[in-house]
């Protein structure tokens, strides 16, 4: 006869399987599930797998320029900001990450970074009342831009834009440097700057004025006139 204890035991035993199951060894935790790249939804994980690598940790102190500055929320909207997140920068590093352009990321994705990065980093109250120039525009006058370069910038890029020890140390006219970034980059630069660096915003042009509309698309010509034809030659041209 099988005892009222026996049958107990078995209850006891089965119970204690169907507890123990989700605690198995090896068995992963909800948090460490694989969790489909299209499906991941923070903005930790977005930002920190696709950004940070060149956009830095929290957005700045990267290669490339940072995005956790007000200025430069200021200066570029959401559809700029979505329009380069999602078809990437040609002839840049700047990859495209929409799916529907070959990268990884879906269009929700890609409105959700953006949103968050405003949410987090555009601190409204620290750009109250500051006008950038427009994002995009077309290049100004080269000639005109050498001038706004020789007042404004060369006191810490150097009369020909090699670097001065102890203010900006990089060369902005390098051949490869300017062989990989585009006009809109030079222009983002010279609008909001680098704050994580040191570099000022247009607030910051020669007797603390702020330059003009007019004078950034002109240095930013200049700029793009220093391109050199055949980037990388030991021997370019005959510089
Ligand atoms: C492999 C490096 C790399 C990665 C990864 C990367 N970027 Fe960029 N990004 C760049 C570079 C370089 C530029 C500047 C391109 C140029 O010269 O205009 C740029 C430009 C941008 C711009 C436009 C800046 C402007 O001038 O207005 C935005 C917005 C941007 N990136 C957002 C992102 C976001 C969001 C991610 C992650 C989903 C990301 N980037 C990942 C390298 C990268
Ligand atoms: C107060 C000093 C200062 C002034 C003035 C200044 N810059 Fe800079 N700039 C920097 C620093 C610092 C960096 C960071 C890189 C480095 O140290 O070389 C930088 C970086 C840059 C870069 C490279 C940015 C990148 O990451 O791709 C460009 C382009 C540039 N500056 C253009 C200009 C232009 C054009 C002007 C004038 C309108 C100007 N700068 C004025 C200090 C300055």
């Amino acid at each position: 006869m099988i005892g009222r204890f026996t049958r107990a035991l078995a209850t006891a035993a089965l119970l204690a399987v169907g507890a123990g199951c989700d605690a198995l060894p090896g068995k992963p935790v909800p948090d460490e599930r694989y969790v489909r790249p299209d499906a991941v939804k923070d903005f930790a994980s977005l930002y920190g797998e696709n950004c940070s690598g060149c956009h830095g940790a929290d957005g700045r102190l990267g290669p490339a320029r940072p995005l956790n500055d007000p200025l430069y929320l200021a200066f570029a909207s959401d559809t700029d900001l979505i329009r380069a997140t999602s078809q990437g920068v040609a002839g840049t590093t700047m990859p495209a990450f929409a799916i529907s352009a070959g990268g990884t990321l879906t269009d929700q994705q890609i409105a959700d970074l953006v949103r968050e990065m405003r949410t987090r980093w555009a601190r409204p109250q620290e750009v109250a009342g500051v006008t950038p120039p427009p994002y995009a525009a077309a290049l100004g006058d080269a000639q005109a831009g050498a001038a706004t370069y020789a007042a404004s910038c060369a006191s810490c890029h150097g009369k020909d834009g090699a670097g001065v020890a102890g203010k900006a140390k990089g060369s902005i006219v390098d051949g490869s440097y300017l062989a990989l970034v585009s006009d809109q980059g030079l222009r983002s630069t010279v609008v909001a700057g680098r704050m994580d660096l040191g570099m000022p915003d247009f607030r910051g042009g020669a007797g603390g004025t702020p330059l003009t509309a007019t004078q950034v698309a002109d240095v930013v010509a200049w700029l793009a006139a220093q391109r050199s034809q055949f980037p990388g030659r030991p021997y370019p041209e005959s510089k």
